[in-house]
């Protein structure tokens, strides 16, 4: 997730580098955080045949990382080699501009610290859990990389022209939770849906949401709840469509949109069109 506030964050913030990094000091984890990870992970694996897309499918069973909280170093050789991308550790959330450096120079920051057992169905900032395993699998996709290196790169801009809210929006729809046409049916390849043990079935099996094409300028114009299931869900045809769709400059899209109302998460519109 973006880094909307460093107010009042969990996680320790001292002694981190001016690019917010830290070491992932991986042997301080305890049996206890090993075993809550190994819960986590086998609760969402377990789903994830049924819900989520091939790709990210496929990088997990490769990655085979249930047994322990992972060590970044041990991942960061493959993802080298697979599509340049890099994990580096961080506190916590970080700043909006420190955040789409790193999106920007292909490293994607990941918390080291890990929730507690009573936050095993719900929590509100991302944990290593969310991050790494909703966020790294996708990282092996070389069209999905190379998405998220371009958005970093559009976060710097859009700061430079004060339109960080609609670009956000893009990421939360997509990169958090996005939908995907498969062959199979409809599937996820949202970080945030990925990492949650109710959202993952009830993303694709609920009759409530909206399942709305994938509509650029639509989502920069929607609002979103970060504290429940989301209303409406975007539904793309394949990370292909996704680059390309987001390949323009954005520039333009931040004018017109400038004075244009928002419209609230749970709305549908005469010109959406339903997935
Ligand atoms: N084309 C966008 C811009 O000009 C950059 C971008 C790419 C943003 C992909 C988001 C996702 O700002
Ligand atoms: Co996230």
């Amino acid at each position: 997730m973006t880094g909307e506030t460093t107010h009042n964050l969990r996680g320790d913030y001292s002694g981190m580098r001016p690019d917010y990094t830290v070491e992932q000091a991986w042997s301080a984890y305890s049996r206890e955080e090993h075993a809550l990870w190994r819960r986590l992970y086998a609760r969402q694996a377990a789903l994830v045949p049924r819900y989520a897309c091939r790709e990210f499918i496929d990088s997990l069973a490769a990655l085979d990382f249930g047994e322990a909280i992972p060590r970044f170093e041990e991942v960061n050789p493959r993802l080298a080699r697979a599509t340049g991308w890099e994990i580096v550790a961080v506190p916590g959330l970080v700043p909006d501009r420190v955040f789409f450096d790193h999106l920007a120079h292909r490293r994607f920051p990941v918390t080291v610290w890990l929730r507690k057992p009573e936050e095993f169905d719900y929590i509100v900032e991302p944990d290593v859990f969310h991050d790494f395993f909703g966020h790294v699998p996708l990282l092996f996709d070389p069209v999905f990389a190379d998405y998220l290196q371009a958005y970093g790169r559009g976060g710097l801009k859009a700061e430079r022209l004060g339109a960080i809210e609609m670009l956000s929006r893009l990421y939360w729809y997509t990169v958090e939770f996005g939908l995907i046409e498969t062959a199979a049916g409809l599937r996820t390849y949202g970080a945030g849906i990925l990492s949650s043990g109710g959202e993952l079935p009830y993303c694709i099996d609920s009759g409530e949401p909206n399942r709305i094409r994938f509509d650029l300028l639509r989502i920069m114009r929607t609002r979103y709840k970060i504290d429940t299931f989301q209303e409406t869900y975007f539904v793309i045809r394949d990370f292909r469509e996704l680059f390309e769709a987001t390949a323009p400059d954005f520039a333009p899209c931040y004018e017109e949109l400038a004075g244009r109302e928002s419209i609230p998460p749970r709305a549908v519109l005469p010109t959406d069109r339903m997935a």
